[in-house]
């Protein structure tokens, strides 16, 4: 297909934008709204080129073949020119004073283009107020150029639906819930509209006073060099003016600092740059990150108070009695071999435990690892996936091979139909969600949704049901069963792909829709259609999450639900599969890396004779045969008295870890306990001796997300006072056992870990570069696999195998004494206990504090209000916290999230664990409830998002703007004109 371009004739893509095959060919067209992540939204009229001899926006029109484009003829020139000049009446270029004068503003920018000199439509203000009731951004409408962009971004991406303009407006301006401070509004900070708001409107305040040079002048000062701008332009022309504002541009090139780097919270894995003066972290900007284009959450956009705070650990600290006093490093790295081998010459190397941060990189996994194995002898090493995800990797090692994500998030947006199950996606997974949303709200994707909380994406879903918890294996059997008694299952697949077909058919026998029914409490209508929905859809895919894993059947559902995707056909294409998703931001790969009890890197057994040998051979080193304890074990082993001495970095042990005062319990009773911390956490309470350590904005590495994509970070900060990268503290006290490691930088420790690991073979830094990034397996060439099952199922004959699993009582079920079910999870704003997003004082100020979810019903019941304090009491502790009243819970269901340290929600789960993993069952608690009488302010304040109230629109709806009397698309003057005379 081709079009002609400027008299020239150029082939176009299928679909493709004028304005996009403008810019692919590098030809100067200017386009102000146009922004390729969110599509068209042609509010600016800038674009504006020939088509056939008719003027037309580039960004609204798709390039067909045959046609004829004139970018640069006089009309198109006019028309843009005239459309510009709009523009520059609602935006006063003071770009010199401006914190957004930094090489990267479309406005200026596009005056400098269009070498626009004067400006025939003057600047008129707005009668509006700039709003700062936000603590992260502020909106200046005064410099609003009202092209639409932030209203698009929260609108269709983010879809959170804050955002609108009220076109009909006598003076039209960007509306938060239309018309509400931002502040009290239901705008979640995500971000996304200032990173797309092509001007200074939208603005961190932490850029504000402090990009420019002549930026953190007083009011005064600033009004008044704005007023000589505005006495001088008449005559000098805005050419001399934007030159002088190019060199104070290219001055702060040399003082503020873009480093590429990729989120420490959750693992959608998030990459962004990060702009720094010094150590002020001026903003975060997200741009081409594989996993997130332009989308951030409130925690990777605005959650980086942790990293200066007064309260980070910068000296090692030693105990002494109850107190701790600081050290040197060389004695407190002195101490800790010293005791490492006083203990293992004692009671031997399996007397002592490892366990590794899923906050930290790949290669101090690695190293961790290595130090447990190879340098002390035992195969006690662990990560906090135990308390997560093993059960979901767990289901998919059974029925598909490898464990982990069947494809990547363009796969999940792109699917006929999502299946949520125990997943608040929106608040743990917030980008990954906002693929979900957009595809669901723009392009006809449907969603299910099986949850016991109506979360955000509950009140979306086109169907949403409640099973009774611990019940999910049944509805998910039964509509499995159903499916294939009505042959709607896909027999050719199965045929072709999936062994043991029969005996899992006779498996689910007793899965009937009655008894799926009257166990899960669910209309057998639901079921059916949930069964048909998942039968007929175009490619389905399941996301679940710790609503599943985290019960003592958390691997036996995930296999469950990966009998139902093997038994609909739903691998081995695109927008299909499995989604387990992963919590921390490398929970994933702590796993991949060989931070498990008997696997080495990339899922390599370690009673596999013949691996352990290419271990001892590389690493010159014995290595213990037999797999060592996972974190539970670990917890019963020292109160057994069998496990003296621990090394934990990077986690938060005893408040994440269930039955909370159990585990607190345990580590007091350590002889020797060694925690590698930011912040002197609960955990370090126990400690012997802290080893102050790094977060991730002060080392390299790599980390890796959950669709199995491994993305470098870079160094954005210099360790703050003496702590230091984990991988150099594990280093050292590695060779002051001996060990003789010489790593210099962290890319030698991933040559290593590639030429040990087939699943990494291919992984290089090199490869990794900038925004560069890999799906595991990596080849040695270097090829990746974003889709995981393409030829063949991770089994030696490349087939699936369908796995049967049974169904049992959940364990702690409610009674008469604790007759109540207690949720537990995350919310949006914190990240899990909250021990770095409390360091942020926005979202301090937005979410200050714990609290628990009460039903209406129940509330009625107990004379319960929003503020109340009650007292939850389990069979194994007690918490206090204040009543939320929300229909987000149901009946006796209660709800609390994890965002404190005080009253942490683990005190009150058991140790009950999965079967299989070993994972507590933390959704499986029963509580009793009491009314203390005391009754506060609503523990959410006004500031927090939920008191908001969304005003969803389709877009920016640009139509009601061509509506307005005063509308007149540039150039239709012209147009006339020509007309006439012809
Ligand atoms: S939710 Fe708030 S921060 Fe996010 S795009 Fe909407 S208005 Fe902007
Ligand atoms: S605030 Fe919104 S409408 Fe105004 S200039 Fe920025 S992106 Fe455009
Ligand atoms: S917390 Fe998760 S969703 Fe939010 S920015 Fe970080 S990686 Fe992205
Ligand atoms: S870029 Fe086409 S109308 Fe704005």
């Amino acid at each position: 297909m081709m079009v002609t371009l400027n008299g020239r004739s150029q082939a176009i893509r299928a679909g493709e934008r004028l304005i996009d095959l403008i810019n692919r060919i590098g030809i100067e067209v200017p386009h102000v709204c146009y922004h390729p992540q969110l599509g068209p939204i042609q509010s600016c009229d800038t674009c504006m080129v020939e088509v056939g001899g008719k003027l037309m926006r580039a960004c609204g029109t798709i390039a067909a073949d045959g046609m004829t484009v004139v970018t640069s003829s006089p009309r198109a020139d006019a028309a843009q020119r005239e459309a510009f000049d709009r523009i520059l009446g609602n935006h006063l270029l003071y770009c010199t004073v401006c914190d957004n004068n930094n090489g990267n503003c479309t406005v200026h920018n596009t005056t400098k283009m269009l070498a626009v000199e004067h400006q025939e439509i003057p600047y008129k203000p707005k009668p509006y107020e700039v709003d700062m009731s936000n603590p992260f951004y502020r909106y200046d409408p005064d410099q609003c150029i009202l092209c639409g962009r932030c209203v698009q971004a929260c609108q269709t991406l983010q879809v959170n639906e804050t955002l609108s303009i009220r076109w009909e407006d006598e003076h039209p301006r960007v509306l938060w819930d239309g018309g509400a401070p931002i502040g009290e509004s239901s705008c979640v900070s995500c971000g996304h509209c200032i990173t797309v708001c092509p001007c200074n409107a939208l603005m961190e305040r932490s850029m504000l006073g402090e990009a420019g040079y002549m930026t953190s002048l007083s009011k005064s000062a600033l009004d008044g060099m704005i007023d000589v701008v505005k006495g001088i332009e008449p005559e000098m022309g805005y050419g001399a003016i934007l030159q002088v504002s190019e060199v104070e541009s290219h001055m702060r090139e040399s003082r503020t600092k873009i480093t590429k780097t990729v989120c420490t919270y959750c693992g959608v894995g998030c990459s962004f740059d990060v702009w720094t003066k010094d150590r002020h972290i001026l903003k975060v900007e997200p741009s081409e990150g594989a996993a997130n284009g332009v989308s951030t959450c409130i925690k990777g956009k605005f959650g980086w108070g942790h990293i200066n705070s007064q309260d980070r650990l910068t000296k090692p600290l030693i105990r002494e009695g109850d107190t701790f006093r600081e050290a040197s490093w060389e004695e407190a790295l002195t101490l800790v071999a010293r005791r490492f081998a006083e203990i293992k010459a004692a009671t031997g190397p399996d007397s002592l435990a490892f366990i590794s941060s899923s906050k930290c990189t790949n290669e101090e996994s690695y190293l961790m690892q290595k130090l447990a194995r190879a340098v002390i002898g035992t195969n006690n090493m662990d990560n906090c996936s135990r308390y997560c995800q093993a059960p979901a990797t767990m289901g998919l090692f059974r029925t598909v091979g490898y464990g982990g994500d069947a494809g990547s998030i363009t796969d999940i947006g792109q699917a006929g139909l999502v299946l949520i199950i125990g997943s608040n996606t929106a608040e743990s997974h917030p980008v990954l969600a906002t693929r979900v949303k957009r595809a669901h709200k723009m392009h006809g994707q449907k969603l299910i949704v099986a949850d016991i909380r109506e979360h955000e994406m509950a009140t979306r879903a086109d169907v949403f049901f409640r099973p009774r918890p611990g019940t999910d294996l049944i509805w998910l059997s039964a509509v499995t069963k159903y499916i294939f008694d009505n042959g709607l299952a896909s027999q050719k697949f199965i045929d072709q792909w999936v062994n043991h077909a029969e005996e899992f058919k006779k498996s689910l026998e007793s899965f009937t829709l009655e008894m799926a029914s009257e166990r899960c409490g669910l209309p057998i209508e639901t079921l059916t259609k949930v069964a048909r929905m998942i039968a007929e859809a175009d490619g389905v895919c399941v996301l679940w999450a710790m609503g599943v894993t985290q019960h003592s059947m958390g691997s036996d559902t995930s296999t469950a639900i990966s009998n139902l995707l093997l038994a609909t056909g739903n691998y081995m294409r695109p927008g299909a599969g499995a989604y387990p998703l992963r919590g921390h931001n490398n929970v994933q790969g702590a796993s991949d890396h060989g931070a498990m009890p008997n696997y080495f890197p990339g899922y390599q057994e370690v009673a596999d004779p013949v691996i352990r040998a290419k271990f001892e051979k590389a690493w010159n080193v014995s290595l213990p045969p037999k797999p060592g304890l996972d974190n539970h074990m670990m917890i019963d082993a020292i109160h057994e008295g069998k496990l003296k001495a621990m090394y934990l970095f990077g986690e938060e042990m005893s408040l994440v870890d269930s039955n909370a005062n159990f585990v607190s319990d345990a580590l007091s009773k350590l002889d020797f306990f060694v925690v590698q911390e930011i912040f002197f956490s609960e955990t370090c309470q126990f400690a012997d001796v802290i080893l102050p350590a790094s977060p991730s904005l002060e080392k390299e590495g790599t980390f890796t997300s959950t669709e199995r994509r491994i993305q470098r970070l870079y160094q954005v900060l210099e360790p703050l006072g003496e702590s230091r990268p984990d991988w150099i503290i594990i280093q050292d006290v590695a060779n002051r056992l001996g060990a003789g490691w010489k790593y210099e930088h962290p890319a030698q420790i991933y040559e290593e870990i590639a030429a040990l690991t087939p699943l990494m073979a291919g992984v290089t830094y090199e490869r990794l570069e900038g925004y560069k990034t890999l799906q595991w397996p990596v080849a040695e060439d270097g090829s990746d696999q974003p889709l995981l099952y393409t030829k063949e199922f991770h089994f030696p004959d490349g087939k699936a195998r369908f796995y049967p699993v049974p169904w049992s009582e959940p364990t702690d079920q409610p009674n008469a004494e604790y007759d109540l079910h207690l949720n537990n999870g995350r919310l949006l704003e914190h990240f899990h206990e909250g021990n770095m997003t409390y360091r942020t004082e926005g979202i301090r100020e937005k979410t200050p504090c714990t609290f628990v979810e009460v039903s209406p019903q129940l509330a009625d019941e107990r004379g319960i209000q929003t503020g109340s304090w009650v007292q939850l009491t389990s069979r194994y502790g007690k918490v206090r916290a204040q009543a939320v009243i929300t229909t987000r819970v149901h009946g006796k269901e209660l709800y609390m999230p994890m965002n404190s340290t005080d009253e942490a929600v683990n005190r009150l789960t058991s140790s009950h664990t999965d079967k299989a993993t070993h994972t507590p069952a933390y959704k499986e608690t029963s509580v009793q409830l009491r009314v203390l009488g005391e009754i506060g302010d609503d523990p959410l304040p006004r500031t927090n998002s939920r008191h908001g109230h969304p005003t969803p629109q389709t877009g920016v709806e640009v139509e009601r703007k061509w509506k307005r009397k005063d509308y007149r698309q540039p150039g239709e003057h012209l147009v006339q004109i020509q007309t006439l005379k012809a």
